[in-house]
């Protein structure tokens, strides 16, 4: 067996229960462009310090055991940003894989994106491609980017589907919840467990609206460039003590 795989040695604090880890962590990496200013830095210092953030949070999540990290990496409302900016964000990928895939294959995590394609570089396609590729037959961790994600679009995007195919007369018994669930982006995965949030603000900005429902909310004021491994142990510390009803008594 490769003995890189997973990191599973690596040690916990007592206070985690590895027996009751989310099996699905949804972050939104938010506050690079405040960690800068406070250190008198540029926006994108911020981002390349968060591009770390995501190195260790993937290796971080594989060790504790998590079946699917989503990263909300690029919202559809983020085009708004300057030009350099925007630039500046849709080569952190390439950064990233060109690094990681080597360990991402060995580790048994498996990539996959969310999003519309549509609007993204083709460069950015390309980066995700190759490392959705490259580790297709993994089995362990999904580590699933959401780039040019926007989840009203989204919503869209599944009742467009299910519309077509019932004009096409493909479609016409009534929808179900699992039925349009499968036609968002997310198709079979797992709803979120845990949504995690950093740098203070308590919003949800178009992120996965449907498969939130009844997921646990985190907030910190960390900035994401700051979410270390302390940070994200406390985040899921707190998740195991949430005593979670689903409506029920
Ligand atoms: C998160 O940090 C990165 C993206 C949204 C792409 P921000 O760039 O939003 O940082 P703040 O919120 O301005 O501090
Ligand atoms: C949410 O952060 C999007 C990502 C983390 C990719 P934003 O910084 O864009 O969110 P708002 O504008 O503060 O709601
Ligand atoms: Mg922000």
């Amino acid at each position: 067996m490769d003995m890189d795989i997973g990191d599973r040695d690596t040690v916990f604090p007592e206070s985690i229960d590895l027996r009751k880890i989310p099996a699905h962590i949804a972050i939104i990496m938010d506050g690079n462009g405040r960690w800068a200013a406070e250190r008198g830095l540029p926006r994108h210092e911020g981002h390349r310090q968060g591009v770390e953030t995501v190195r260790e949070t993937v290796r971080n999540c594989n060790a504790l055991g998590v079946e699917v990290l989503t990263l909300f990496a690029f919202s559809t409302e983020n085009w708004q940003r300057p030009d350099w900016e925007v630039n500046y964000l849709m080569s952190l990928p390439e950064k990233y894989f060109e690094s990681e895939l080597p360990e991402l294959v060995r580790k048994n995590v498996r990539v996959l994106m969310i999003g519309d394609r549509k609007k993204l570089p083709r460069r950015v396609l390309k980066v995700i491609d190759d490392g959705a590729a490259a580790t297709n037959s993994n089995n362990g961790m999904i580590l699933n980017f959401a780039l040019n994600y926007g989840s009203r679009a989204e919503i869209l995007h599944a009742v467009n589907r299910l519309v077509s195919e019932a004009a096409a007369g493909k479609q016409v018994s009534r929808v179900t919840e699992k039925k349009l669930s499968s036609y968002l982006y997310t198709g079979n995965l797992p709803d979120p467990d845990l949504l995690i949030r950093t740098s203070g603000e308590q919003r949800i900005s178009n992120f996965l609206l449907w498969q939130l429902a009844y997921s646990e909310l985190y907030f910190t004021g960390v900035y994401w460039p700051d979410f270390d491994k302390a940070e994200l142990l406390k985040a899921v510390s707190v998740y195991q003590l949430r005593k979670r009803r689903f409506g029920k008594v």
